[in-house]
């Protein structure tokens, strides 16, 4: 897609990934008009974008990607050029507490919103394009060796995997059957601020602070390739301007790590930031009851994206941990607000009563 002034609607945009996505566009691009759509479900915050909400170029819609009629009245009200599509129900966890819920987001979300714009684009699919943000859990699940390339055939093994698996399904349909133009990408494991603390590496960091049990599944055995978010912003940001439409792209920090040892590097890295002994945070390590099919290991080739588009990450994983932990000590109050009201119900029912 060109660089030319254009109407880009980002769902999700109040998220984890989808706050990152939205703040490099709104700075990178002040001839776009970037609008973002979000339910503002659990997992949606508009205090992740406090810094961006005053810039000229970002506008705030409230609504719900399954609600056919706000999806319209939108590319009505806008006309848009593009579309990138965050918004999802994230959370394996949650999705085998709730499988219907992703079905409804993941699915349906994302038809109504391929949809809306063939309607919308169908007499000038000029410079128009649809990109389409998934994840690399659709390939299922690796042995010790091996890596998911873009030719992997699809296997996923989670109700949130799956979802996401016919999303990008419905993506390539369009595609192929309408001629939208489409891109995808599948990432990795992403990582940094603003990350919910549902998911591994927040939910350690703030139980190290708070001196609760940290919940390792199984024996931590599971590895999964971690990915800084603002990296993986970059990675849109580029597919978005100079990938080739029709085109899925893998995304990936080339950085393999166990469960249990990240844990312990969170540990040493929280022990220094708290005046901590070496080794104390660690005693809170508890291994608990596994997650049900837990995928053993993700890695990703993203050497296509390497090679075509000139990709790579910028951060170590050490350096980006670092950053994390520091945001996170310095952003108590965001942490409390997420974590009141819902947050504690879902970990009691998760953890507690498991
Ligand atoms: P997140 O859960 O932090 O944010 C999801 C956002 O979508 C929230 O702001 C939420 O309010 C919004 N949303 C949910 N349902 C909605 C609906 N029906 N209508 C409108 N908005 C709705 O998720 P994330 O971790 O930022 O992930 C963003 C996207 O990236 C997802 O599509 C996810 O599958 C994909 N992804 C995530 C990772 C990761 O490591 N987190 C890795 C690869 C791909
Ligand atoms: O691979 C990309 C995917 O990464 C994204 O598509 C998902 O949206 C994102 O949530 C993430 O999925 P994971 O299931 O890999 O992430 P999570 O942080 O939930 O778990 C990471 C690993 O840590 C996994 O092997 C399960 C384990 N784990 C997780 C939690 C929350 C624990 O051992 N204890 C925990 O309390």
């Amino acid at each position: 897609m060109t660089t030319q002034n254009k109407k880009i609607l980002i769902t999700g945009g109040a998220g984890f990934i989808g706050s990152h996505v939205v703040r490099l566009f709104v700075k990178k691009y002040p001839h776009y008009l970037i609008v973002n759509l979000d339910a503002l479900t659990y997992a949606g915050n508009l205090e992740n974008l406090k810094d961006i909400e005053p810039q000229p170029n970002y506008l705030f819609e409230k609504g719900d990607i399954t609600d056919e009629a706000r999806v319209d009245e939108l590319f009505h009200k806008y006309r848009f050029d593009g579309v990138i599509h965050l918004a999802a129900e994230s959370h394996v966890d949650r999705s085998i507490l709730d499988p219907l819920a992703f079905v409804r987001t993941n699915v349906l979300g994302t038809a109504c919103l391929l949809k809306s714009s063939l309607a919308h684009w169908k007499d000038n699919m000029n410079d128009k394009l649809f990109y389409h943000v998934s994840t690399d859990e659709v390939y299922g699940s690796l042995g010790a060796t091996g890596f998911f390339t873009e030719e992997t055939p699809y296997d996923p093994r989670s109700p949130y995997s799956a979802s996401k698996a016919s999303s990008d399904h419905l993506v390539m349909a369009w595609h192929h059957t309408y001629r939208l133009p489409v891109m995808l990408s599948n990432c990795s494991n992403n990582y940094g601020s603003h990350h919910f603390p549902e998911k591994l590496i927040p939910l350690m960091i703030n139980n190290i602070l708070n001196d609760r049990p940290l919940p390792v599944y199984g024996k931590g055995e599971n590895v999964r390739d971690w990915l800084y978010v603002e990296d993986h912003a970059s990675a849109i940001d580029t597919i978005f301007h100079r990938g080739r439409t029709g085109e899925k792209y893998n995304i990936g920090g080339f950085n393999e790590w166990k469960n249990i040892d990240i844990v312990y590097l969170l540990c040493s890295i929280m022990d220094k930031h708290l005046g901590r002994p070496d080794g104390a945070s660690a005693k809170l390590i508890t291994f608990v009851k596994d997650r049900p099919g837990h995928d053993l290991r993700y890695a990703i080739d993203a050497t296509k994206l390497n090679k075509e588009l000139g990709w790579r990450p910028s951060l170590q994983f050490e350096e980006g941990l670092e950053k994390t932990v520091t945001w996170y000590l310095e952003n108590q109050d965001w942490v409390k607000h997420v974590t009141s009201g819902d947050y504690q119900k879902y970990y009691d029912r998760q953890y507690i009563k498991r």
